[in-house]
């Protein structure tokens, strides 16, 4: 797997295999352009390592952003869309500053039906990796 220059797999004291900076980014700065493989959701695939596109367009993360941990209070997003031509692109940028060696998250905003005991140590953790607009659903489960 070639390497994106920038970021560096390591173990994470969130969960397993996390993704740290090996430079600083600004907010706004573009991480990592995310190397995938698109499938739909009645293909019934791993969703673990996938992105939501858009619709039933998922895309199987197969680069090192595989591996980038959730966070309530993430450092970056994710930026994903359709290109039209039956295709999609996905990248990773900044929202906070991060500096060389900081853990790289994002919020995973899972549904409710797919929440997880979340691990991110935040303050403002929500207890789970889950949408924050579905948390009260969630807890009335
Ligand atoms: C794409 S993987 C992330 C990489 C993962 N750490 C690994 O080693 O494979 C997504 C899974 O990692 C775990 N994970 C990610 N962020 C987490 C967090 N904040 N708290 C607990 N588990 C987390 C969850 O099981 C989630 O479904
Ligand atoms: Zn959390």
């Amino acid at each position: 797997m070639p390497r994106i220059p920038g970021i560096s797999v390591v173990r994470s004291s969130i969960h397993g295999y996390g993704v740290v900076a090996t430079r600083a980014f600004a907010p706004g700065d573009v991480i990592a352009e995310v190397d995938g493989i698109l499938w739909r959701a009645e293909e019934g695939q791993d969703d673990r390592y996938s992105l939501w596109v858009d619709g039933d367009v998922y895309m199987d993360m197969v680069d090192q952003t595989r591996w980038i941990n959730h966070s309530c209070k993430p450092n970056s997003e994710i930026e994903a869309e359709l290109d039209g031509n039956g295709g999609a692109w996905a990248r990773v940028v900044a929202i906070e500053p991060i500096a060389d060696g900081e853990e790289l998250t994002y919020d995973y905003a899972f549904p409710w039906q797919l929440a997880e005991p979340c691990a991110c140590g935040a303050p403002t953790c929500r207890g789970f990796i889950v949408d924050a607009d579905e948390l009260g659903m969630l807890k009335r489960r």
